[in-house]
This record gives structure tokens, C-alpha cells and sequence, in this order.
């Protein structure tokens, strides 16, 4: 095959690279704005280059024609959690979703594979347009936590290195890494709500200072500077007593100033 030709296959799976990124970058920002744990932590993604595609269908012996069908992860997305909890809830939300189709899943957590490699796999169908129209195709999305992933990044350089020879010590070393990794997820799992406690409020806070630092903003057009001098300094002590309670009180009672303002704004403006 022509390089221009390899160029225009892959064009759409960068495409739906990008669009899948961008829509689960935006899970964590709804997630985030409505003051919500996110269960997805981090997303990449990546096209399977042109030689993994080529040392794929080789080792595979998968012919020319069947390419887009049969390797599934010419387009790849890896979404890292927090917790192994969080992967049901992730595979859920992709479940729920229009514009994905979950055409098979392959469950690493339950079936640990031989290497150790733990990570829950879906392959799903999904429609970019083209210049050419809709077209559809898969993409595979791998689901683990930032503990499994730290391992399967290590392991699969390993696996580079000795190019499917790895010595008996380095594979008995990486599987007790992998039991350290289980047991890692499983004590972190025992304090999630704690640590998910502590993020939601300082999650909350970030919220809370930039609406208050927001109505600030408007107000100074508004008021007149002495008031406003006096509403920051007031802000500044509620902000270093670090009571969130504090913050919440004085974010609603600024919010009835500055509600006070508008309704004088449309007095004015009616007149
Ligand atoms: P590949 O040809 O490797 O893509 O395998 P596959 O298409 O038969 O599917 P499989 O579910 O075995 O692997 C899919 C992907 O999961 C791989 O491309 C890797 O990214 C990852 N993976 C699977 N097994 C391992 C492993 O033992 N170690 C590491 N580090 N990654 C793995
Ligand atoms: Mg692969």
C-alpha cells in the first residue's frame, strides 16, 4: 500500500481519536463544575502507528482487506481512574452514551492475564464524518487505575526491552509487583470515601473562590470602590480562616449584594 493511502485510511481514526479525547476530558468537567467526584482521573489517546499495524497483521495473519475490521485498536483511548471502583462506573457512563456502541468487552480485573496485566478493555463503534459521509469504526478503550497503569507502563517497556524473552527474574519481579499493585488498589479502595471527601471539598472551595472572585469582579463596575475594598477584605479573612461553611456564607451573602445591584441595573435601565 501507498504511504498517501495509509495517510487516508488513517485519517478517520485520528479524528475519532480526537473527538473520544475531547469527550471524556469533558466528563471530568461536568463532573468537576457540579462540584462531583469524577470517576475518570485522566484521558489519552493514540493512533496505532503504521509499523504496529503492519508487525500486528503479520503476527496475526490478518490480510490487507480485512485490516479494518479485524485490529480493533487502530484507535485507542486509555482513561485512568482513581480507584478500581471507578472502571464500573466509567464502562457504565460509555454504556449509557448515544454516540458510542459497546461491541465487546475483555475483563482483565476478573481474568488477570498471565503477564499480570490487570485493565478492563470495551471495543466500541463509533461515527466520524468524513468528507466521504459518516463512517464507522472501532475503537478500543482501556480502563484502569493510576496503580495498574504505572505497572502495565513498566512491564510493557520491559516486554520491549526483551523483545518477548524477558529472564525469569525480571517476570518473577514484575509479578510481585503486580500482587503489590492489588494490594495497593484494594488499601486505597479502603480510604476512598475519606480521600473523596477531602477532593469534593477542596473541589468545592476552587468553585467557591472563583464564583465569589467572579461576583467581586462584577461588582466593582457596578458599586462604588470603598464597598468593594471593604467586600475583598472581608473575602481574604473568610478565605484564611479555611472554613468551608465560612466561604459558603459569604458566597450566598455576596450573591445577595450582587442580586441587589442587578435589580437596581434593570430599575435603571426600565427608567
Ligand atoms: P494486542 O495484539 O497486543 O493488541 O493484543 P490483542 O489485540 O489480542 O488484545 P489484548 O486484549 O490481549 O491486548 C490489547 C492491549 O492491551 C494491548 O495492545 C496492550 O496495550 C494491552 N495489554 C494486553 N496485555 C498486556 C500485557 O501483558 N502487558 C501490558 N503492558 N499491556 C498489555
Ligand atoms: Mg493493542
Amino acid at each position: 500500500m501507498e504511504i498517501q493511502l495509509w495517510r487516508s485510511i488513517l485519517c478517520p481514526y485520528e479524528l475519532a481519536v480526537k473527538e473520544l479525547t475531547v469527550k471524556f476530558e469533558h466528563i471530568i468537567k461536568e463532573h468537576r463544575e457540579n462540584d462531583l467526584y469524577s470517576p475518570i482521573e485522566q484521558v489519552s489517546g493514540r493512533v496505532k502507528s503504521v509499523s504496529s499495524i503492519l508487525e500486528k497483521m503479520q503476527r496475526k495473519h490478518i490480510p490487507m482487506e480485512r485490516m479494518e475490521e479485524e485490529i480493533e485498536d487502530i484507535a485507542g483511548i486509555r482513561i485512568i481512574c482513581q480507584f478500581e471502583e471507578d472502571i464500573d462506573t466509567v464502562a457504565s457512563i460509555i454504556q449509557n452514551r448515544s454516540d458510542m456502541t459497546i461491541k465487546s468487552e475483555k475483563n482483565y480485573l476478573k481474568h488477570i492475564k498471565q503477564s499480570g496485566y490487570r485493565s478492563y478493555h470495551l471495543i466500541i463503534y463509533y461515527t466520524v464524518d468524513t468528507l466521504n459521509g459518516p463512517k464507522k469504526l472501532q475503537a478500543e478503550i482501556q480502563i484502569r487505575t493510576m496503580a495498574m497503569n504505572f505497572w502495565a507502563t513498566i512491564e510493557h517497556s520491559l516486554q520491549y526491552k526483551y523483545k518477548g524473552d524477558m529472564p525469569p527474574h525480571v517476570a518473577e519481579r514484575l509479578s510481585n509487583a503486580a500482587d503489590a499493585i492489588i494490594s495497593l488498589d484494594h488499601e486505597m479502595s479502603s480510604v476512598r470515601n475519606e480521600i473523596m471527601d477531602a477532593q469534593n471539598s477542596s473541589l468545592m472551595q476552587s468553585n467557591l473562590v472563583k464564583d465569589i472572585l467572579n461576583n467581586i469582579e462584577n461588582l466593582y463596575r457596578v458599586s462604588n470602590e470603598r464597598e468593594v475594598v471593604k467586600i475583598q477584605a472581608e473575602f481574604l479573612r473568610v478565605f484564611r480562616a479555611k472554613d468551608l461553611q465560612q466561604l459558603e456564607r459569604f458566597h450566598r451573602q455576596l450573591d445577595i449584594i450582587a442580586e441587589g445591584y442587578r435589580a437596581q441595573a434593570v430599575y435603571h435601565n426600565l427608567k
